[in-house]
């Protein structure tokens, strides 16, 4: 199609060029937006020009065709040639987290767990977060796991709590308080003292050396 389209503009080109005999020269006239190149009308390349001729602007302040500044990083358009012409295409700036679609002309989201993988985009090699992709950005949250287990977050394991231990919120394994959760850890005329990991059954009344508590707990024998 394009070149068809290219062919076409030559021949519309050979058909408008005059040619004048000057000596030896041939001087050949060709349609704006075509020169003379060996004798053949030529297209020319717009986006390789400036839009001043240079006399009276500074270096710094020189523009390409498009008006882009020449020694911008951040070209605002996007010079593209045709047969003949040239546009000038506005470079849309999805902003951070986002990508161009040519095709579509719109911004989308980037998949930075797909583009970048876990361990780029989590900054860890064990699998101890997983990582969420969201709109214009992602996040990495620490693994679940399954009931009665919690993450070990120095190999990334979902281990079982060991006895005593049980799995809070924050998925981690915490003492139980055998004395406050239940109500029959020890009989009605003990106490229960609780400690990290377990518990203890311990008579209400304290006996002196050599004697100890009858069984009620209500005297020393
Ligand atoms: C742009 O979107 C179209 C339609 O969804 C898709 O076919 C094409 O692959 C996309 N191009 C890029 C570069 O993602
Ligand atoms: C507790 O001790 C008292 C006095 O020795 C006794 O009468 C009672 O039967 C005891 N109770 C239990 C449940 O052993």
């Amino acid at each position: 199609m394009l070149q068809a389209m290219l062919l076409l503009l030559v021949a519309t080109c050979t058909v408008a060029q005059s040619t004048t005999e000057i000596g030896q020269a041939v001087d050949i006239d060709c349609l704006v937006g075509f020169e003379a190149v060996n004798g053949v009308c030529t297209d020319v390349d717009e986006c390789q020009r400036l839009n001043d001729d240079g006399s009276g602007v500074l270096e710094e302040d020189r523009r390409d065709i498009c008006g882009n500044y020449v020694h911008s990083h951040r070209p605002g358009y996007r010079c593209v040639n045709t047969p003949g012409s040239y546009r000038c295409e506005r470079i849309v700036d999805c902003g951070f987290g986002y990508r161009l679609n040519e095709t579509l002309g719109v911004c989308i989201d980037i998949d930075e767990c797909a583009v970048l993988g876990y361990e780029a985009a989590c900054g860890l090699k064990l699998p101890i977060k997983v990582c969420i992709n969201l709109e214009g950005s992602f996040r990495c949250d620490y693994r679940t796991c399954p009931p009665g287990r919690y993450l070990d977050r120095t190999t990334g394991e979902c281990n079982p709590c060991r006895r005593g231990y049980a799995k809070n919120l924050l998925d981690e394994c915490v003492d139980i308080d055998e004395c406050g959760s239940r109500k029959d850890s020890c009989p009605p005329h003990m106490r229960c003292v609780n400690y990290i990991g377990g518990y203890e059954c311990k008579h209400k009344i304290f006996c002196p050396m050599g004697r100890r508590a009858n069984y009620n707990g209500t005297l020393c024998i």
